[in-house]
């Protein structure tokens, strides 16, 4: 049974007062929403919408961006629960720990390096393609071998992807502080860009565009075997694209839009008034990114028929299509800008959650010194950037974007879960933010998650169960032995 050990919120709380462990507590609420939209807003918005819009959507893919908030919503509304009352590093890794117990939190911790690690090196390669073609309109044009991974367009290694996350790793060892700064400035221009591209693009809308708004259902003939969504195979319906099974698979894509707004849980350590600041952040930055997706969403797909819109840049080249270049530049450069804060925000989750981890002796102890000058986590961190740098330089994409939705959506199942465990097990502990309607919400939450799930195609699944049976095997090898529940050395 002592898989199912818990380390008690006491103890979680405790840790992160011995003085070698402990971050700086510097962050405010608002600090926490710019966090939130920092991270938030990034490939999905400006990349994926005019991928899936033509794909599977069309237009209503505005529907698909307001149904993917509900799902997250709901999980927000536990996370906040969660972050309210257990406020210290590592987010659902230190929920389950003190619900689930020690299995199921270090496969959570294990399932959230696909969610962090891993969406940050997708999101570099999304700014690399951005790079690149700002560095093309300045008439500097990089050689094909130097921008791709092997195996894509004639590449060998996309360098501007790789120098970007090491970039990033030496700010992070630098310190919190340092990134929060830097964060807001580059949330200011990545706001601003969004809100260009609606308040210019209205004028170029058309209301033909939005005739058909639901594109009716067609069968998809090359559509089978693994790339097939599990819902589909599971009750055998012939894979179809728009139409309502087209709206839910775009739902699994643009899920991605989303992903992050949980990372401002796992900074529940650095915030200064844990129990109030972060359901602020969790569900202020949720509900003001919802909004801008499904205006953006509807602005770009009636600027341009939704079979007309470009995969790599489609809120840039609708401005090209309609004849304004200048504005499709500014829209480049900040998506550049914005995608920075987004890998930025991604490593530092993901370093804090190798913190709490290593802190609990799941991982090698020596990884969660903090740096005594900087006061950061630095061996993980600059382990986690060279990892994560070598994935964006040299591994194709595409499908791992897959990857990293079903993995959060297990995470935040796991959570929703957890927050009816902690109700009946640890009742009587204070919660600032206490979710509404529980068992409701939380039930709603995981039916959500799993619809979503069981819209990702079978091949991301069997990836998915690979990765998690990975992560059995390195518990049983190390974690399970050098627990400090075990009594392993601290
Ligand atoms: N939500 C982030 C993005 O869209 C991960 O890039």
């Amino acid at each position: 049974m002592n898989l199912l050990r818990t380390k008690s919120v006491e103890q979680s709380i405790r840790d992160t007062e011995s003085p070698e462990h402990q971050l700086n507590r510097s962050l405010s609420a608002l600090d926490l929403v710019v966090f939130g939209v920092g991270i938030i807003i990034g490939t999905g918005i400006f990349v994926l919408t005019g991928q899936v819009a033509r794909d599977k959507a069309g237009p209503a893919v505005a529907i698909s961006f307001v149904l993917a908030a509900i799902v997250c919503g709901l999980a927000a509304l536990c996370y906040a629960e969660f972050a309210s009352t257990i406020p210290v590093a590592g987010s659902a890794y230190t929920f389950s720990y003190a619900t689930l117990g020690e299995f199921p939190a270090w496969i959570i911790g294990w399932d959230l390096v696909l969610e962090l690690a891993l969406a940050a090196a997708v999101v570099s390669v999304g700014w690399s393609g951005y790079a690149v073609s700002l560095l093309d309109d300045a008439g500097v044009t990089l050689p094909a071998e130097l921008v791709h991974p092997p195996g894509e367009a004639g590449g060998a290694v996309n360098v501007p992807a790789i120098v970007l996350v090491l970039a990033v790793t030496v700010l992070l060892v630098l310190g919190i502080k340092v990134s929060a700064r830097f964060t807001v400035a580059i949330v200011a221009v990545k706001l601003s860009v969004v809100l260009l591209v609606i308040v210019a693009g209205l004028f170029f809308v058309k209301g033909a565009n939005y005739h058909p708004f639901i594109p009716p259902s067609e069968a998809t003939p090359t559509v089978e075997g693994g790339s097939a969504p599990l819902m589909q195979v599971l009750f055998g319906i012939k894979p179809a694209t728009f139409g309502w099974l087209g709206i839910f698979a775009a739902v699994s894509v643009v899920f991605f839009a989303y992903i992050g707004f949980d990372v401002v849980a796992t900074a529940a350590e650095e915030a200064r008034r844990p129990q109030r600041d972060l359901p602020i952040g969790l569900i202020g930055s949720l509900v003001i990114t919802a909004i801008l997706y499904a205006v953006v969403s509807i602005v770009v797909t009636g600027m341009q028929n939704y079979k007309d819109l470009s995969t790599e840049a489609p809120l840039a080249d609708a401005f090209k299509a309609v004849g304004h270049p200048a504005f499709a530049t500014v829209i480049s450069f900040g998506a550049v800008v914005g995608l920075t804060t987004v890998v930025l925000i991604l490593l530092l989750g993901q370093s804090r959650v190798f913190f709490a981890m290593s802190r609990d002796g799941l991982l090698p102890p020596r990884l969660s010194t903090v740096h005594p000058r900087f006061g950061t986590p630095y061996r993980s961190t600059v382990i986690m950037g060279v990892v994560v740098a070598a994935i964006a330089g040299f591994i194709p994409l595409a499908k791992l974007a897959e990857l990293v939705n079903i993995g959060t959506l297990f995470a935040f199942l796991v959570v929703s879960v957890g927050v009816v465990v902690l109700r009946r097990t640890r009742p009587e502990l204070p919660r600032a933010f206490r979710t509404p309607l529980v068992p409701l919400i939380p039930v709603l939450s995981v039916l959500a998650c799993l619809f979503v799930m069981i819209n990702l195609p079978v091949d991301t699944w069997l990836r998915f169960l690979a990765w998690l049976l990975v992560g059995v095997a390195v518990y049983f090898a190390y974690g399970r032995r050098h627990s400090r529940l075990a009594g392993g050395r601290v």
